[in-house]
């Protein structure tokens, strides 16, 4: 029997009693989102799967996200791997609050991730529950920002000249598939507090990285509240911090969290595959 544990944290909860690599039924698809939408992370331990297995846990929740700068791994054209080699130097992939592709027109609901080598320690991965954070701002705080529109744009990360180009000798050797390009360089508007598709409930919607400024503000009025906000939403009052197994897929909502690599295992290969999720029109 499917049964869904909370996890002491300001979000996630552990779902047992189904066999994701079986499909799913009908009523089991509509507890998991009725979960996923009150705990924004779920996580299944021991779950055999198999890339195709993964394509059709997607497809149960929405359709394929369209995913710019990675290449995907072979005969699966959503599915990009999350990878780390042993003896990688590079900087981290994903080491900062985000959630995915926040500067398309229409950004992916959700993402899954599944654990193929994970590190005996380090690499975990954050959570950053920012229906909380808005819930907890502070008077003065959520009236200078509530109104604000932000612009949103992938430059930073993935521009020619961003922090994943492969002009920069640090990046000589990443074994991650990513895939720089000028269509980075493109822009996008959503507000900054935005309503959950699914439950109309409030967030504060990603963050510096992919939030160049604000519409209503000027450059450095912009930067300043972008540090400000940055500090604000990944406190320690609205995090989950998720350690991973072998064969454990995590589901999370883009709309309601943000999330974060973090390092710890150099030595150590580590490797997920993941897949967004889009929502059907
Ligand atoms: C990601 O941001 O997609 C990757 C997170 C991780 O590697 O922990």
């Amino acid at each position: 029997m499917l049964t869904i544990k909370p996890i002491d944290a300001p979000c996630g909860a552990v779902i047992v009693g189904v066999d994701l690599s079986a499909g799913l039924a009908a009523e089991e698809i509509a507890e998991i989102r009725s979960a996923w939408l009150e705990y924004h992370v779920l996580v299944f331990p021991e779950q055999e799967l198999n890339n195709a297995d993964i394509e059709r846990f997607v497809l149960s929740f929405g359709r394929f996200g369209e995913d710019p700068f990675f290449d995907p791994i072979k005969g699966h054209n959503h599915i990009a791997a999350i990878r780390r080699d042993a003896d990688e130097k590079t900087p981290l992939f994903a080491d900062n609050w985000h959630t995915d592709w926040s500067f398309q027109v229409k950004p992916p609901i959700g993402t899954c991730l599944y654990g193929i080598k994970i590190p005996a320690s380090g690499g975990d991965t954050l959570f950053a529950n920012q229906q909380l954070a808005f819930a907890k701002l502070p008077a003065d705080f959520k009236a200078r920002i509530e109104h604000l529109t932000a612009i949103h744009s992938a430059a930073s990360a993935y521009s020619p000249d961003g922090l994943y180009s492969d002009k920069l000798e640090s990046n000589a050797g990443r074994s991650m598939d990513i895939v720089v390009s000028e269509e980075a360089r493109e822009t996008q508007i959503h507000p900054l507090i935005r309503p959950h598709t699914e439950t109309g409930k409030p967030a504060i919607y990603s963050t510096a990285g992919y939030i160049q400024g604000f519409v209503e503000l000027g450059a450095d009025e912009s930067k300043a509240l972008l540090a400000e906000l940055y500090a604000y939403q990944g406190s320690a009052e609205f995090v989950y911090r998720h350690k991973w197994e072998k064969n454990m897929l995590v589901l999370w909502d883009n709309r309601s969290v943000l999330h974060k690599a973090t390092g710890g295992y150099d030595g150590h290969d580590r490797l997920l595959h993941r897949a967004t999720i889009s929502q059907v029109d």
